[in-house]
Parts: C-alpha cells; sequence; structure tokens
C-alpha cells in the first residue's frame, strides 16, 4: 500500500504517452488510454496511475488528504511548450493589419518593424514591467494547460538587456508554478547600432555575453536564428560552440523562410532541437534523423504569417526524427500562449493525429528540454503535472477547438488552477439531479 495525498478518479478517459522519450516513428502516435482512470499523487510526484478498480488495492488516502470525483473529465499530463519568446514588452498589432493588407514579414521588417521594433520596447521596459507582462502570459499558459514553457532571450540584443530578460525569466521561475526552461538567444538580430559592424556584435555574444550568462547560470540552452535574413550557418556554428564551452547546450531557429543548411547544423552539433523547419532538405531530414535531434514545429506561426510553406512533419516522422509542438509565443508571429490550437494546426495542417499531436505536445517536448525522465507524462515516479479537461475524452481536444476545455490544473502535485464548477451551485445529491 502507497499513502497519497491527493486522489483523482473516475476519470472518464486517462491518455499519456508513456516509456522511454523520444517517442518516434509508429511509438509516436501510441498513447496509452485508460477509461474510469484514477491518479494517486504523494508530495509532487504521481505513485499511482490506472483504472480507479485498482486503486483502493494500492493507494491509501493519507488522513487530511483529497479525493476529487473527476467523473466526465479527461486527464492528460500538462502540456510543456518547448519554444516561447515569453519577455518581450509591447504588442505588434500593426504589424499584424500590415500584412492582412498584404505586405509580407520581411517587408516590414526592413520598414523599422519586426524583432528591433520588440527590441527597443524590450529595451526602454524596466525589469518589473518586463515581469508583470510575462506572468500574465503564464497565467495564461496555466489556464489552457501548459506546465512547463522554455523562454527565450532576445529581445535585448546588448549584454544588460539580454541579462534584463534571463533576469525576469530567473524571477519568474521563482514565483510563478509553470516551471520555466531558460534559453540565451542573443543571436536573434544583429542590433540596429550593430548592423555595420556585425562581426563585432557577434564577437561580443560569444567573447562577453555567453560567458557571462552561463557564469550566472542564467540559461540552460543557447539558440541562434540561422536564417538568411538573421545568422548563416558559419556564423551560428561559431556562437553555438561558444555556448558549448560553456556549458549552454545547442538548439537552433532553422530553416524557417529559406532552405540554408540550419537543421544540418543541428545535426553536426548535437543540438536538442531545431525549430520552424519549413525549408528543411531532405539532407536535412536525414543528418537530424541520425543525430536524434529534436524537430520543434510551430505551426501556429507559420498559420499567422499565412505561409503556403509547411514543416513536412510526416516526412520527418518517417525518417524517425523526434517530433514536439510548440507555440512560438512572441509579439511578431505568433502571439498565443495557447497549445490546443497549435495542436489543432498541427492535425489539420501538417497530417498529425491527435495521438501525434498530443505526444508532441507533452514527452517529445519535455525531451527536448533535457526532462523527459521528469515531466511529460502521467506515469507512476514522474512528477504530478496534470491538466484535467472537461470532455469526455482526449479527442475532443482537438475536435471541439476554438475553445478552453482546461477545468483544472495540478502542478507538482498541487492544483494551481480551477474554474468554477456548477457544482458549486448544485452540490451533487441535491434535489433534481438526475
Ligand atoms: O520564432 N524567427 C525568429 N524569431 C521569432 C519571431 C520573432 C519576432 O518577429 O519578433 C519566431 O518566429
Ligand atoms: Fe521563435
Amino acid at each position: 500500500m502507497l499513502d497519497a495525498d491527493l486522489i483523482l478518479e473516475h476519470a472518464s478517459e486517462l491518455a499519456t504517452p508513456v516509456g522511454p522519450a523520444p517517442r518516434t516513428g509508429r511509438a509516436f502516435g501510441e498513447l496509452n488510454r485508460i477509461s474510469d482512470a484514477a491518479v494517486g499523487i504523494a508530495g509532487d510526484k504521481l505513485v499511482f496511475v490506472g483504472p480507479s478498480q485498482d486503486l483502493g488495492s494500492k493507494i491509501r488516502l493519507k488522513s487530511g488528504g483529497r479525493r476529487m470525483d473527476v467523473s466526465g473529465m479527461t486527464l492528460l499530463p500538462g502540456f510543456v511548450d518547448p519554444h516561447t519568446h515569453l519577455p518581450f514588452a509591447g504588442y505588434r498589432a500593426s504589424e499584424f493589419r500590415m500584412r492582412l493588407a498584404g505586405k509580407t514579414y520581411e517587408e516590414i521588417a526592413r520598414s523599422g518593424g519586426g524583432i528591433l521594433s520588440t527590441v527597443e520596447a524590450v529595451r526602454a521596459a524596466d525589469l518589473p514591467e518586463l515581469g508583470r507582462a510575462a506572468w500574465a502570459r503564464l497565467d495564461r499558459m496555466l489556464e489552457w494547460g501548459t506546465t512547463t514553457c522554455e523562454a527565450k532571450s532576445g529581445y535585448g540584443l546588448s549584454l544588460e538587456s539580454e541579462l534584463k530578460q534571463l533576469e525576469v525569466i530567473r524571477e519568474l521561475s521563482d514565483s510563478h508554478p509553470v516551471e520555466i526552461v531558460p534559453t540565451f538567444l542573443g543571436a536573434h538580430a544583429v542590433p540596429k547600432e550593430r548592423r555595420t559592424q556585425r562581426g563585432d556584435y557577434i564577437r561580443e555574444v560569444v567573447e562577453e555575453m555567453i560567458p557571462r550568462v552561463a557564469q550566472e547560470h542564467l540559461a540552460e540552452f543557447c539558440d541562434v536564428f540561422c536564417e538568411s535574413v538573421a545568422f548563416t550557418v558559419a556564423e551560428a556554428e561559431k556562437i553555438l560552440e561558444a555556448g558549448k564551452r560553456h556549458g549552454l547546450r545547442p538548439r537552433l531557429h532553422a530553416d524557417q523562410i529559406s532552405s540554408g543548411g540550419g537543421a544540418e547544423l543541428a545535426a553536426r552539433l548535437g543540438a536538442a532541437s531545431a525549430d520552424h523547419l519549413e525549408f528543411i532538405s531532405g539532407a536535412g531530414i536525414e543528418a537530424m534523423a541520425r543525430a536524434g535531434v529534436t524537430a520543434i514545429l510551430v505551426p501556429g506561426a507559420g498559420f499567422f504569417l499565412r505561409s503556403e510553406r509547411r514543416p513536412p512533419a510526416r516526412r520527418l516522422v518517417e525518417a524517425g526524427v523526434p517530433v514536439a509542438l510548440a507555440t512560438d509565443l512572441n509579439p511578431g508571429t505568433c502571439p498565443t500562449e495557447a497549445m490546443p490550437p497549435i495542436l489543432v494546426l498541427a492535425c489539420l495542417n501538417l497530417g498529425m493525429s491527435i495521438e501525434e499531436a498530443i505526444t508532441a505536445a507533452t514527452l517529445n517536448a519535455a525531451h527536448s528540454l533535457g526532462r523527459a525522465e521528469v515531466i511529460g507524462s502521467l506515469e507512476a515516479g514522474k512528477q504530478a503535472d496534470i491538466q484535467v479537461l472537461d470532455i469526455p475524452e482526449a479527442s475532443h481536444l482537438v475536435y471541439h477547438f476554438g475553445v478552453n476545455h482546461v477545468a483544472r490544473v495540478i502542478k507538482k502535485g498541487v492544483v494551481v488552477h480551477e474554474r468554477a464548477r456548477p457544482e458549486a451551485m448544485w452540490p451533487k445529491g441535491s434535489r433534481g439531479e438526475s
């Protein structure tokens, strides 16, 4: 018998990937689905996951513990969002209007919009201002079922402002229930004032920013926007190698707008992930499969930019590349905190199955952040990060689209978000209940 502090029972369905991560090929689309399911939680860990009828013989509720009847609901692992630009200031709705009127992302960037306009806003914001805005975003993530996210700097583009963004991330991870994995993205763009000295800026990233970020333990990963409009493969390699020397694992924005060998570079470096990949080459797919680099697809950004080019999700899966999904939350190309619409786009536009989309947004995403041993699936021994959805089975998450089905979110064994339920007004067992 194991003791539990919290029991959830009689879920109409529990759906989770299981087993070693990443899930690839056929295993990518296989979920463990249990009907009339229960979970037992002790402290911050799951101690039981299985049919409700097996719970009683294995789990005892501690005195003072809580038992929840979640009949009619579906349990899923909390989403892991492995690519966000969380700490930003200001929105860019005017650019959205320009795009609706026919301008492209590149045209807008050249006319003073794009990444560099957010850089101005971030430089002008003080730390509390950035912190408050990011806090509100984390609240929205939690309300949509996300319990862990990655968060990038990259809108500072100077030592001081990059550190400010990373410090905001650190303060948020100490205080907000959403767990945050920090990434240094000093090479997101060449800042305006260094446009004629790009070599100098890269030297500053390599010789000053990376050592300082590492020394202050402000990031786990180093990312580069490897693209014709940003940094070349050779520049990205130099920066990511420097990151590696300082203990920062590489990840990349690769092959988003053009095919430039970003995926091949990710494979060469043994990067944790290559993200976007709309223009990945056949050789890039093969190289990523061989090196086991996770492909993080961000269909929200393609959708929002009205891009006709989609990442070849099916070819990636068939080649055995681990695939994950992310929002790419940022003010320019995907201003949303919500993972469910990303799963909808992955199914309808990228040809993924519902089961694959769920695995991509949980266990494979956790793998890309080096945390698959702890989070990303509902299995005994793992951290109790659970979303309780007001749907009869997992497929409704994608099928019944455009609405928020989250009733409760549990992070590290604690109920951190709870939507008001009708039972509060009309308790079960009251007159009139059928
Ligand atoms: O992931 N591709 C580069 N970075 C972001 C866009 C950032 C921005 O437009 O502010 C992205 O899409
Ligand atoms: Fe991004």
